[in-house]
């Protein structure tokens, strides 16, 4: 279209607004594809060389209650967990591209119905590993990474449920709360080492028994807050509000931003130094 031909058949405003959160939401989904790829790449390149070249024992480096010798189930539980989160953090990554959907419709709903099976057994194996061995923290990451467990299965069920039942908008709405839930782990790390960064050391908790209100906020904030913020999204999206849009695509700029910020962190301090 010329420029003359513009003026005079002006974008309307809903289109301008609307095209303002799709924007901030493709640049969100850009941001955590790198964050979570430069995860799976530490995943592989720390827990899958310590298996691969037969020292278990090695992830105990960073894993507190890691590689245990004589706890047969235990170690199968930690090391089928490690292994399926590269598979459902790469998983979960492809089911949120939209051309896959239209492309390849058939790899959408296997790669769904594996992202979904994966993260139910997982934080199944999660839990277990929680109940018997323990992990860092206090009695607030128990009740929250609890919590988080519980969320995945329930979203679970209500994604596959909705996807049956062919009401796609609701399926979609569940797909993106179970990706929420499901990538809490993730968001725990980078949200740890965004507010290091900002902060330039450890506020509000103590870094040696790893306990301390921000810990605390944060056992739940991993989760709750992207699910707040994906709530959010979806009413500016159904919204014919025009400010309402705007403010939710500036908000979730800055969201990525700082997300941003927690990625280099986390990538620069735990990630890329243990290849
Ligand atoms: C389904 C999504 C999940 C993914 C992708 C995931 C991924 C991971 C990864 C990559 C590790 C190794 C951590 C590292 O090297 O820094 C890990 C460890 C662990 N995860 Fe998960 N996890 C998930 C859900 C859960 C849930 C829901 C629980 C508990 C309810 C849980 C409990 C644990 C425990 C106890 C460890 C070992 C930590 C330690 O030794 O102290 N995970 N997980």
């Amino acid at each position: 279209m010329t420029t003359a031909a513009a003026t005079s058949f002006p974008i309307p405003h809903r289109v301008r607004h609307t095209s303002a959160l799709k924007v901030a939401a493709a640049f969100w989904f850009a941001v955590t594809a790198v964050g979570q790829s430069l995860f799976v790449l530490y995943i592989l390149g720390f827990h899958g060389r310590a298996l691969v070249q037969g020292q278990p024992e090695a992830v105990n480096k960073v894993l507190p209650k890691g590689y245990v010798p004589g706890d047969l189930l235990g170690n199968v539980a930690l090391f089928m967990h490690i292994a399926f989160a590269v598979a459902i953090i790469g998983g979960g990554l492809l089911q949120l591209l939209p051309q896959l959907r239209t492309i390849a419709p058939r790899l959408h709903r296997w790669n769904g119905r594996s992202y979904v099976t994966l993260a139910v057994v997982s934080s199944l194996a999660g839990m277990f590993m929680m109940l018997t061995r323990g992990t860092v923290g206090g009695p607030f990451m128990y009740a929250g990474m609890t919590l988080d467990a519980l969320l995945v299965l329930a979203f679970a069920c209500l994604t596959v449920r909705e996807a049956r039942a062919r009401r796609f908008d609701s399926h979609r709405r569940w797909a993106l709360r179970l990706f929420m839930a499901v990538s809490a782990v993730w968001f725990f790390r980078v949200g740890l080492m965004g507010w290091l960064v900002i902060n330039g050391g450890p506020v509000g908790f103590d870094p040696v028994s790893f306990r301390g209100p921000f810990l605390d906020v944060l056992a739940f904030a991993q989760y709750l807050l992207p699910l707040a913020v994906l709530e959010l999204y979806f009413r500016a999206q159904s919204s014919r509000n025009a400010l309402a849009s705007r403010v939710m695509a500036a908000g979730l700029l800055a969201a990525t931003a700082f997300m941003g910020v927690g990625i280099f962190g986390a990538a620069m301090g735990m990630w890329l130094p243990r290849l």
